[in-house]
């Protein structure tokens, strides 16, 4: 494989283009109205690159998956995290998400092995009775909000593969503060990007309660299972149990903003993975009928194993078409350390780095019809052939920041997703809109209403 080489500099002391802004709030006015809407034009109208400012904070739009590439693969040394993580370490700490330097990397070599796929395929059994558990809840015929029900599954999973079954109730209390303190990310995120201090906890009292309410819950936690010394083979042994190369354990701190990040990173995304993919295949039966079909050749009617995986190929394809169409992390940032070519442009130290799933992805250059829901384009792995190029298709990011849970979450998508289809047929609810709403995640905003239907090879 020839990596990509660094953009070549066909003007190597020009600024990227981009619309000019109002000359004391730069393009803020305009972002916030539509930040979606607004970079998708800002491509459309200038290019691959796209300079813009929001008051004195410069930001940089990348669109080109060789450029990137040339941020998180080629050249991640010159990036950091951009100024809005702030918002997101303001609950997650020093975790994996937010940290940075020598401590990521140290945090990274501990917490990754725990992730490789062979240490990962024993949580299959766990993901398949939370999902038994939430199908037996459901009524054939009711009316259900199908994205309430993938937060609550993927929440309990999470719970369970970090604390295992002695927590009852957590994964609710956990749930209900973390979506306060998402409910507020892109306000936070805001005013991370814009000021270079935190505002006072006081003006915000709902996330300060929220956060406070987490520490509680987790320093109870591990304090509790300190102090029993009794594994459990969950995931929070494991970070208990590792040690680095000079036999130092995690501390306290540090566990705590690792567990609160695994919670945070670990659920909502998956959930959103689950959620379109429901609303993608009730719009389209032919497709729905093929992987019903699948999963009746694979498994006979019994429940999915992590044996059943490699056999349940259309079912992945469907995943992947629909983390394309609607991704769960619709961006990434970064920001420059020093001055750099992009795209044959300056960027200067200091700019902040926009990179978007949600365009790149749906770019017609990289893919034909690119707003139409085809999971055959993935049959023939057409990544690794070239015929799409690396980085056209990054849900998970790429390079040393890769999402570290990506083959957990592709496990758990996909046995939920064939249980769910194998059980049941899902209909929109008609009238109700399904719109997505680019907040720290790609969220439906009115959530997914489906009508469930028993299927009647599953009664
Ligand atoms: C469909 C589900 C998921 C998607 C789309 C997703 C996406 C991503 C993306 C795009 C990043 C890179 C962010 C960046 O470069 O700034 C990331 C990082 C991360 N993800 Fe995921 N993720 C998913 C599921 C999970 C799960 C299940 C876990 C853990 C249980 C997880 C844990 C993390 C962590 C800890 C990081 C930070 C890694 C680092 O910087 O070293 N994610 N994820």
């Amino acid at each position: 494989m020839v990596a990509a080489a660094p953009s070549a500099i066909t003007h190597p002391l020009r600024r990227p283009p981009g619309p000019k802004g109002h000359f004391l709030l730069g393009n803020l006015a305009a972002v916030s109205r539509d930040w979606l809407g607004f970079y998708s034009r800002c491509a459309k109208e200038y290019g691959d690159v796209v300079q813009l400012r929001y008051l004195h904070v410069p930001i940089c739009l990348l669109m080109h998956p060789r450029d990137i590439e040339y941020v998180l693969v080629t050249n991640p040394g010159n990036f950091t995290k951009s100024a809005d993580y702030r918002a997101l370490a303001r609950v997650l700490g020093n975790g994996l998400l937010t940290n940075e330097g020598k401590p990521w990397q140290r945090q990274r070599g501990l917490i990754q092995p725990a992730f490789r796929r062979e240490n990962i395929l024993s949580y299959a059994p766990l993901v398949t009775r939370a999902a038994g558990r939430m199908l037996a809840s459901w009524t054939s015929g009711e009316s259900r909000n199908v994205h309430e029900d993938m937060m609550g599954v993927t929440l309990q999973i999470v719970a369970q593969c970090l604390f295992g079954a002695e927590v009852t109730g957590v994964a609710e209390r956990v749930g209900k503060a973390m979506q306060v303190v998402t409910d507020r990310f892109m306000a936070d995120a805001s005013q991370a990007l814009l000021l270079p201090f935190d505002l006072p906890d006081f003006l915000a009292p709902a996330r300060r309660r929220a956060i406070s309410d987490l520490n509680k819950i987790i320093n109870g936690i591990v304090g509790e299972r300190r102090a029993s010394n009794q594994p459990r083979g969950d995931l929070l042994d494991t970070l208990l149990q590792v040690r680095d190369s000079e036999g130092q354990s995690m501390s306290d701190t540090q566990l705590r903003d690792e567990v609160m990040t695994l919670f945070l990173a670990g659920h909502e995304t998956t959930a959103l993975a689950l959620s379109w993919t429901c609303f993608l295949l009730a719009e389209n039966p032919c497709i729905e009928a093929k992987l019903v079909e699948e999963l009746r050749a694979v498994l006979s009617g019994r429940e999915p194993t992590a044996e059943d995986l490699p056999l349940l190929r259309y079912t992945e394809m469907i995943l992947k078409e629909s983390m394309r169409l609607y991704p769960a992390v619709w961006g990434i940032g970064r920001r420059a350390v020093a001055d750099c070519e992009i795209g044959g442009y300056r960027v200067t130290a200091g700019t902040n780095i926009f990179i978007f799933q949600s365009l790149t992805q749906r770019d017609p250059r990289f893919f034909s019809n690119p707003d139409t829901f085809d999971p055959e384009r993935w049959r023939e792995d057409p990544l690794r052939s070239g015929k799409i190029p690396r980085f056209a298709y990054f849900p998970f990011g790429g390079g040393p920041r890769v999402c570290v849970g990506a083959a957990f979450a592709m496990l758990e998508a996909t046995l939920l997703l064939a249980m769910i289809q194998q059980r049941f047929h899902l209909d929109l609810v008609p009238g109700h809109p399904v719109q997505p709403h680019a907040s720290v995640t790609l969220r439906p905003k009115h959530g997914i209403r489906v009508t469930v239907h028993r299927r009647a090879s599953s009664a």
